[in-house]
């Protein structure tokens, strides 16, 4: 049996524990220089300061980090400890490698082969990273594309702070613009840009039937909103890629899960072990 540290144990640490192939390998620890992390338990495993996790002399420490000065800062810091084992770079792997991109032209290969009819859209675009993407896999299909372009609107950071869920702030993700994603877009003529304050940007548009939707607003009041709008208007066998379900910077998203289906009854949803805790609903 092979041996592993984790050195982050933040969103993409805990991530990664979740993938480690346990018939194989066992997660000895955590590590990370937050102390407020330091002596609390992750899936029923310790996160150590690093220079104790390196102590547990492991085959492989990961470096659950992906911005490169901080993956050089953790390698630094578990050599200068004692470290000569093997280092595995989730910076490096995820470059190579990203489950919700992979997930998301799965479901358009079904989507697309079993025909579900609808049109795609997206609400929470920021500089269309994924909307791009959703628009080369669906080149025939019109494609809804909700945001303010102007970040996090007032009243959904006052509710995120009132209850909790996260630090946004108003106006967070403001660098952007609609032209700047239209022109990124493969087939731009297929794209609806609905620009403002969802859900009201969404009025008018109750008899769309869509086929797949990218919820991806990170607060818990656009997405519970987004909840009640799109999953009434998906066909049969259509699927929501909902962004940040198991994500605990923005934990508005599960909460907006768990209050819709106090509402409406179960959805019918599967969770993905990607870094970002992406879950899938699939309309049935
Ligand atoms: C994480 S970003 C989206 C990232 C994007 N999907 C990508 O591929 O990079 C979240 C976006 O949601 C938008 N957003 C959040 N709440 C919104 C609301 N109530 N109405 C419209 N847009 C909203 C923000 O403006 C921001 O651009």
């Amino acid at each position: 049996m092979k041996t592993i540290i984790i050195l982050g144990a933040g969103q993409f640490g805990q991530a990664c524990a979740n993938l480690i192939n346990t018939a194989d390998t066992k997660l000895l620890a955590f590590g990370d220089n937050n102390s407020s992390l330091q002596g609390t338990y992750v899936g029923g495993v310790q996160v150590l300061p690093v220079e104790d996790a390196v102590d547990l002399k492991p085959d492989c420490a990961l470096i659950a980090v992906t911005d490169q000065t901080r993956t050089a800062q953790l390698q630094d810091q578990a050599k200068k400890a004692g470290f000569s084992g093997a280092f595995l770079l989730l910076g490096q792997l995820y470059r190579w490698f990203d489950i919700r991109s992979a997930t998301l032209h799965r479901m358009a290969d079904r989507l697309i082969r079993q025909q579900i009819p609808g049109d795609i859209a997206e609400l929470g675009v920021y500089k269309g990273d994924l909307a791009w993407q959703l628009n080369a896999l669906f080149p025939d299909r019109t494609i809804h594309l909700f945001d303010t372009f102007e970040g996090f609107d007032a009243r959904d950071v006052r509710e995120e702070a009132k209850q909790g869920f996260s630090r946004a702030r108003e106006g967070d993700f403001a660098d952007t613009s609609l032209e700047a994603v239209r022109n990124r877009l493969p087939y731009p003529e297929k794209a609806l840009f609905h620009k403002g304050f969802f859900p009201r940007t969404a009025a008018g548009l109750e008899n769309c039937r869509f086929s797949l939707v990218s919820l991806d607003a990170d607060l818990y009041a656009p997405i519970l909103a987004g909840l009640e709008f799109f999953y009434p208007c998906l066909s049969s066998g259509g699927m929501i890629l909902l962004h940040d379900y198991n994500n605990r910077r923005f934990r508005g998203a599960s909460k907006a899960v768990e209050d819709y289906e106090k509402a409406h009854g179960p959805l019918p949803l599967v969770p993905l072990c990607d870094l970002h805790g992406t879950a899938v609903i699939i309309k049935v």
